[in-house]
């Protein structure tokens, strides 16, 4: 079976393969009828054990406008909360016969130790601090259509970079974009070894901002902080918050990202996240492209050849 499980799987070719499908994915998601029967007589199963808006709604749609039979998981009323396992859960699901599995869960590792119990394919769509693959793609889509490529920008990380899994996959796809990184956080906000990555670490935002083409922000990920020390709202908005006084040091055409859920005055001054540079509302559109295309990509079609 084939799985997408992490950014750190794929080489550049893979990755430039699944941005042009999902190139094509957006042209039928324009058209009226925004339909395909690609994966007609297939079943999805959506499995998120953490809340999603974003990602789990726009799998459905994905599935569904490539004619599958989408069902959705609801964890909190399944017989989860009466203690049945992770792999119990799997098993149980593997039995129905699902054509994909895309599960969401806290624990890095967990949506590969499913994959290695169930015969369909699976896509992470979220493990704990370790990866976030279609978010990782859908951004560098995002990018590629406003900067017309990937390759030769500088694109700066800014926020709780230590437990962000979309920061990791994000810095695994655009290094092997060749893409100049910065990571831009407080101390206590940046991950042991940072030093050891092939990123530029900053702890300043005026210095770490300054001539990027690409300002991607990122929430306090307050339910991963156990044992850590989270700065005050308005301390880390003081020091931390993108305002237009921040954004100036970037270049003038650069554009503004956030993976969401958004928390205005926290990260971002409402007026940026909702102004000309945003592209954060496109990056919600690319994710139903990317998604599309992925399942197209990993879901052998109906007729029995590969998608
Ligand atoms: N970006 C993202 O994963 O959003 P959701 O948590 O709403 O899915």
């Amino acid at each position: 079976q084939r799985h997408l499980l992490a950014i750190g799987d794929l080489e550049q070719h893979e990755i430039i393969d699944l941005l042009d499908r999902s190139e094509a994915m957006v042209a039928v998601s324009r058209q009226q009828r925004k339909s395909l029967s690609t994966l007609s007589g297939k079943t999805q199963i959506n499995l998120f054990f953490e809340n999603s808006t974003r990602t789990q709604s726009s799998f459905e749609i994905a599935g569904k406008r490539l004619g599958a039979l989408v069902v959705n998981m609801s964890v909190k009323t399944s017989s989860v909360a009466k203690g049945e396992t992770l792999i119990d859960t799997a098993a149980t699901l593997n039995a129905m016969r699902p054509d994909v599995i895309v599960v969401r869960h806290g624990a890095a590792g967990a949506v590969e130790l499913l994959s290695q119990k169930v015969g369909c394919s699976v896509i992470n769509a979220g493990d704990g601090g370790h990866e976030h693959p279609t978010q990782a793609l859908l951004d560098a889509l995002t990018i590629r259509r406003h900067k017309g490529r990937i390759s030769g920008l500088t694109v700066a990380i800014c926020g709780d970079i230590a437990n962000s899994r979309v920061a990791r996959s994000n810095l695994l796809l655009l290094g092997a974009m060749n893409v100049r990184t910065r990571v831009i956080a407080p101390r206590t906000l940046l991950p042991v070894g940072i030093e050891n990555l092939a990123t530029e670490v900053y702890t300043d935002m005026n210095e770490g901002l300054r001539d990027v083409d690409v300002v991607m922000m990122l929430r306090l990920q307050h339910e991963r902080a156990s044992g850590r020390l989270i700065p005050s709202t308005r301390e880390y908005y003081r020091f931390y918050g993108l305002d237009e006084e921040k954004l100036a040091n970037a270049k003038p055409d650069a554009i503004v990202m956030h993976p969401g859920p958004m928390n205005r005055g926290v990260e971002i001054d409402p007026a940026i996240a909702d102004g000309p540079r945003s592209v954060i509302n496109d990056q919600v559109e690319m994710g139903v492209a990317v998604r599309m295309a992925v399942l197209d990509a990993l879901l052998p079609d109906s007729e029995g050849g590969q998608a």
